[in-house]
């Protein structure tokens, strides 16, 4: 029958159709993936095309950086009142790690509105006049006197907070930086979150590597067997908070895989800088360069900040530096190396000669920008693995490119690629061979990889970004139990 003939024909049309879109459909998806992953395929990037305007993440379960995910820069949707736990408060400039982010994270919050309550250290004697006075009402210190180990009296800010919070409103979240707030008293509450500036497991890499670097005079470091069982140790207190930063991808992997703290307890959020301050200027690179007296004829200026320690990698940048110079006389006319910050190197890098390097002293944040951008390269050779350097972020959103020891938080977090720059092992021979390939690319190499870096730093590691993740992170956490409120812990983006 012809009618039915037809329908077969028709039917067999629509299988075909069918099979054929399925194919185009499946292959077009395996393209994507592999799309995805020929370039580096970080956990963090692997977020497929359609998954950009689909149905909502859950932000507390989320596993990769939260400085992946855009929020909005309007006003809260509400004013939180906000307890930080920090054992010191820093002077404006003169601040490393955990307390600078401290500093960046919640004076951003302060300007947002919120009220915020800091629980730390009255300043000693010696500087008691400089501890900083901010023009915000919103804004209020809560000072005790340190114990004798230097943490934070805990009967004393225990009473502080029960104070403020029974006699005015209550507060909606309560963030330490690190054990500010010890586990003891942390552990029953639901709305807290503790930032990790480095933990045991990471700093199991640097105890190795001091181990393999250290000189056969030096006697043998007892940290490297007590570290272990210090993570053990970790391990079992970490459980006793609520919710966990991470300041790296990395860290955020350890503490979920081996600390085996539930996911959505984990929160990735790296930090961030502030970019009105570290931006690109050639003008004021170019000043900075006459003012220091940057030989015109130097083609390669390599930048260093910070304490100038043995921790920070600087014996070993400095008997690389000086073989190099020893062995190539092109190199030797080429390169100079700025170095700010102080410490004991500062002295012994003299030694490289007047041509080679010149030691700046330490500088404060304007200062800073400025050196950013007199420099080709920003190098740090540091030694520890733990927590995420603020340097390396600064020199990026100047537009720099970097170079730095391959340890997981970099590698994972910030020098992604071959883009942004160079990783080296923390011995003499690698950070030669690292700086000799800096030396060969030239300039116009690291300008392209400084762009890169600068759209990475803006992308990832503006104070903005971070400030976002976590005011996001602590409205969520402040509504637990709240099923009215629970949407912000949902991502549309
Ligand atoms: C610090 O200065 C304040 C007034 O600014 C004063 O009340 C306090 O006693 C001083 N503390 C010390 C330890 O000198
Ligand atoms: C603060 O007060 C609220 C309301 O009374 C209470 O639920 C909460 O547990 C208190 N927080 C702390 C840290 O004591
Ligand atoms: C936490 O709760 C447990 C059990 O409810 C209780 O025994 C403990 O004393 C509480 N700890 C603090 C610091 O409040």
């Amino acid at each position: 029958m012809p009618v039915a003939k037809d329908q077969m024909a028709i039917f067999r049309f629509r299988c075909f159709c069918f099979t054929i879109l399925l194919l185009s459909t499946i292959s077009s998806i395996s393209f994507l993936f592999w799309y995805q992953c020929s370039g580096p395929c970080n956990s963090s990037e692997t977020q497929m095309p359609w998954q950009k305007q689909s149905q909502a993440i859950n932000l507390l379960s989320h596993a990769s950086a939260w400085n992946h995910l855009s929020f909005s820069a309007q006003p809260p949707p509400k004013l939180l009142k906000v307890a930080l736990f920090v054992k010191k408060w820093p002077h404006r400039s003169h601040a490393g790690g955990l307390e600078r982010h401290a500093l960046t994270l919640h004076l951003a919050l302060a300007r947002r509105g919120h009220e915020l309550h800091v629980f730390t250290a009255s300043p000693t004697a010696a500087n008691n006049a400089s501890f900083p006075r901010y023009p915000m009402t919103n804004l209020h210190f809560h000072l005790s006197q340190p114990t004798s180990a230097g943490y934070l009296d805990q009967a004393i800010v225990w009473k502080q907070l029960q104070l403020q919070n029974s006699t005015s409103r209550p507060f909606d979240v309560i963030h330490t930086e690190s054990v500010g707030l010890l586990h003891t008293r942390a552990r029953n509450l639901t709305n807290l979150a503790v930032t990790w500036h480095g933990i045991a497991y990471e700093t199991v890499h640097t105890d190795i590597i001091q181990e393999l670097l250290r000189s056969p005079e030096e006697p043998q470091s007892y940290a490297l067997a007590e570290r272990v069982m210090k993570v053990v140790d970790e391990v079992r207190f970490f459980q006793n908070y609520a919710h966990h930063v991470a300041t790296s991808d990395h860290a955020g992997d350890v503490l979920r895989r081996i600390y085996m703290i539930p996911v959505e307890r984990v929160h990735v959020i790296l930090n961030g800088v502030d970019e009105e301050i570290f931006k690109p200027d050639s003008v004021k690179g170019m000043e900075f360069k006459r003012k220091f007296g940057v030989p015109g004829r130097k083609t390669l200026v390599l930048g260093m900040a910070g304490r100038l320690v043995k921790d920070k990698g600087h014996p070993l940048m400095f008997e690389a530096l000086k073989q190099l110079i020893a062995e190539n006389g092109a190199f030797r006319n080429d390169v100079i190396l700025l170095v700010a910050g102080d410490g004991p190197w500062a002295a012994r890098y003299k030694d490289l000669g007047a041509g080679s390097i010149i030691v700046l002293g330490p500088l404060d944040h304007v200062q800073l920008a400025s050196f950013y951008n007199a420099i080709d390269i920003f190098v740090n050779p540091t030694l520890r693995a733990q927590g995420l350097d603020h340097t390396l972020l600064e020199a990026m959103l100047s537009g720099k490119p970097v170079m730095a020891t391959r340890v997981a938080s970099i590698t994972g977090s910030v020098i992604v690629g071959g883009e942004m720059g160079y990783t080296f092992s923390p011995t003499v021979a690698s950070l030669k061979k690292a700086l000799s390939k800096v030396w060969e690319d030239g300039r116009e190499v690291l300008e392209k990889k400084g762009e890169a870096c600068r759209q990475r730093g803006l992308q990832l590691f503006t104070a903005t970004k971070m400030t976002a993740a976590y005011e996001r992170l602590f409205l969520c956490i402040s509504t637990a139990g709240n099923r009215d409120e629970q949407d912000l812990c949902q991502y549309r983006g």
